[in-house]
């Protein structure tokens, strides 16, 4: 075994294929740049799924220790937008056509994160074409609990009173705030610092999350204005309105409560 061989990098190097004639210089970058991107869902992925595990067998410890992990990873994936914003807009416009009608918006693996973390939608699915690997992993994911429902088992079996309605509510639908958990979320903060310092790295998840978004939109209108998205949408204008949707709505609707 070789580093080379190990890591396969011959055929890792061979994926990078500008598109535009000449090349232009900065395709390069952007073909990278999305192809990290790629890899590091892969293991947010693999590592929300542990994160899942780890609260089903109830270790939160662990999973706590998991989920510092993945928001180091977010904080890097946040950082590394600041490498594209050195792309001017007229060097991405250079390339920009050759992109036809592929965007971001199209990665299942950032649709399949959404899944995890409980922001689901039939219509993310059928995006994807038929016996595709991206509509088969959307579709298994769909039907799994996501994060929040592991939490809120976890949290059943620490005798903590979740209705059975959460327990055993509908895993395809979005994860909507209720005031019944809102209720038991503050007996958590009040008299169990342990598992509220578990809510509050699910906090730093969906505000990482949301960083995410906040600077993302932010590099799409300093690099395209108020133009459409390759992928169909307004563009920044849609782009906008997901950001700052709270992922996990009851751990900050108790906030003023607390
Ligand atoms: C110059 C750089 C970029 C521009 C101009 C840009 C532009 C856009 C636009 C306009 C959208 C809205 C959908 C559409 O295309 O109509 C979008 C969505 C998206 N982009 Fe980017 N993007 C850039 C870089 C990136 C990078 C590096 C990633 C990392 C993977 C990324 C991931 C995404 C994702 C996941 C969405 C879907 C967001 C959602 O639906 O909530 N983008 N992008």
């Amino acid at each position: 075994m070789t580093y080379g061989s190990y890591l396969k990098l011959d055929e890792l190097l061979a994926l990078q294929q500008p598109r535009s004639a000449g090349p232009e210089h900065d395709e390069m970058l952007f073909i990278i740049i999305h192809q990290v991107y790629e890899l590091w869902f892969k293991e947010l992925l693999h590592e929300l799924d542990r994160v899942m595990r780890l609260l089903e067998g109830d270790e939160p410890h662990r999973a706590q220790h998991t989920l510092k992990r993945i928001l180091t990873i977010l904080k890097v994936m946040v950082a590394q937008l600041d490498i594209l914003e050195t792309m001017t807009p007229l060097e991405f416009l250079s390339f920009r056509a050759r992109l036809d009608a592929a965007s971001g918006f199209q990665s299942d693996q950032f649709r399949q994160i959404e899944f995890v973390l409980g922001v689901k939608s039939d219509g993310a699915i059928r995006r994807f074409p038929d016996g595709s690997r991206a509509r088969a992993a959307l579709a298994r994911r769909h039907r799994e609990p996501a994060l929040w429902d592991a939490f809120l088992r976890y949290l059943s079996r620490e005798a903590y009173d979740v209705p059975r309605s959460h327990l055993a509510r509908d895993v395809t639908a979005a994860v909507e705030p209720s005031p019944e958990i809102q209720r038991l979320l503050i007996e958590v903060y009040r008299r169990d610092p342990k598992t509220a310092e578990l809510c509050e790295r699910l906090v730093d998840l969906d505000e990482g999350i949301q960083e995410w978004r906040y600077r993302h939109v932010k590099m799409v209108e300093r690099t395209i204005g108020g133009r459409g998205g390759t992928g169909g949408s307004a563009g920044a204008a849609y782009l906008q309105e997901t950001v700052g949707r709270a992922i996990f709505p009851d751990l900050w609707a108790i906030r003023s409560q607390l």
